[in-house]
């Protein structure tokens, strides 16, 4: 019987995922740890992977002497030694699009949260603080600008949004023409020229060795320091000591990230101590409807590669070249 390893997730049941591998009479084994000491134990009688935020080392996808497909639940694979798994001739899979509106909602709603001080706000009426300055600086979201960060499906899903609210789209994507970013709704920009206008900005690039700290000292010095910073891509992205130093000496008004270097902050990190971030625990991906969506998808391309099919959605198609 072909086994599945499921190396970490973070909803709660696999039910979805054992229906649709049941139909190639594939089995389930979840990790408990996600550990790479742990995945190299199990992945020896795995068949193939599915993994959310769980390191597949380039150890671990050598040591899956029998992997067939390694499937991510979710868009990046950062966190997946593709190239490894490319040499060995074993596809990556993804599930692109499965949570552009969740991530744009959260994106949205981070904003306003932040700009209406709403975490402020609630904490200080809790305590018997009725007065308005408690969440001040305080100003009027319609009118000004964000910049988008790399212009793809993510990145397009914030534009209707954004101007719903009557923002000013600016965006940057140097594997976007220019035709195809105004097309989307935004004005085409260079990176630095994006730091300096936007009063917002967001992430929306994948985490690779060219967009590693691609949010750097420059350009957080480049920013406004009336201006927000939302990251819901990946943490790398940002460079965090960085971003803790313009938040601890108020060169930005304040940080939305989803998103953090490591994964989780242990309590006691500087940027925790900051009244100017706001936190989420990596999840804007996330909705009752899409991590259905995101389950079904990601067994679905498992399944495929089980059944001999070559998955649309898969990351490194060189390995059927
Ligand atoms: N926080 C979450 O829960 C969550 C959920 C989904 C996706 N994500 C992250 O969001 C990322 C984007 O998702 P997507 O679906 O929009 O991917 P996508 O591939 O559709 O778009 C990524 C865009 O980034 C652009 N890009 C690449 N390098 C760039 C650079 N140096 N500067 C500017 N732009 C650059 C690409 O050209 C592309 O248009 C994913 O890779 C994933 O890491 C996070």
């Amino acid at each position: 019987v072909p086994t599945v390893l499921i190396t970490d997730k973070t909803w709660e049941s696999t039910a979805i995922e054992a229906e649709v591998l049941a139909a190639v009479g594939a089995e389930l084994v979840e990790a408990q740890t996600g550990e790479e000491a742990e995945l190299l134990e199990l992945v020896a009688q795995a068949d193939a992977i599915l993994t959310c935020f769980a390191q597949v080392t380039p150890a671990v996808v050598r040591a899956g002497t029998r992997l067939k497909v390694i499937g991510r639940y979710g868009i990046g694979v950062d966190n997946i030694a593709v190239d490894t798994a490319t040499e060995l001739g074993i596809p990556v899979t993804n599930v692109p699009a499965y949570c552009l509106d969740e991530v744009a909602e959260h994106v949205i709603g981070a904003l306003l949260c932040m700009v209406r001080s709403f975490h402020a706000y609630d904490r200080a009426v809790r305590d018997g603080d009725w007065s308005l300055a408690t969440g001040l600086p305080v100003v009027r979201v319609a009118g000004r600008t964000i910049g988008i960060l790399g212009f793809g499906k993510i990145g397009r899903a914030i534009v209707p949004r954004a101007r719903g609210l009557g923002l000013d789209v600016i965006a940057h994507d140097p594997f976007a023409p220019d035709e195809a970013i105004r097309d989307g709704g935004a004005e085409p920009v260079g990176l630095m020229e994006l730091a300096e206008r936007s009063d917002f900005v967001t992430v929306h690039t994948p985490l690779t060795e060219d967009t590693m700290h691609l949010v750097g000292d420059a350009f957080l010095r480049a920013m406004r320091p009336t201006a927000y910073l939302v990251n819901a891509a990946r943490g790398a992205i940002v460079d965090q000591d960085a971003l803790t130093a313009a938040l601890t000496e108020e060169r930005l008004a304040g940080a939305a990230l989803d998103v953090f270097v490591p994964e989780r902050l242990a309590p006691g990190h500087p940027l925790l101590a900051s009244d100017r971030l706001l936190a989420t625990p990596h999840v804007a991906f996330y909705s009752q409807e899409s991590v259905q969506d995101l389950a079904r998808g990601a067994a679905a391309n498992v399944a495929e590669v089980l059944a001999g099919r070559r998955p649309a959605a898969t990351v490194n198609p060189q390995v059927y070249a």
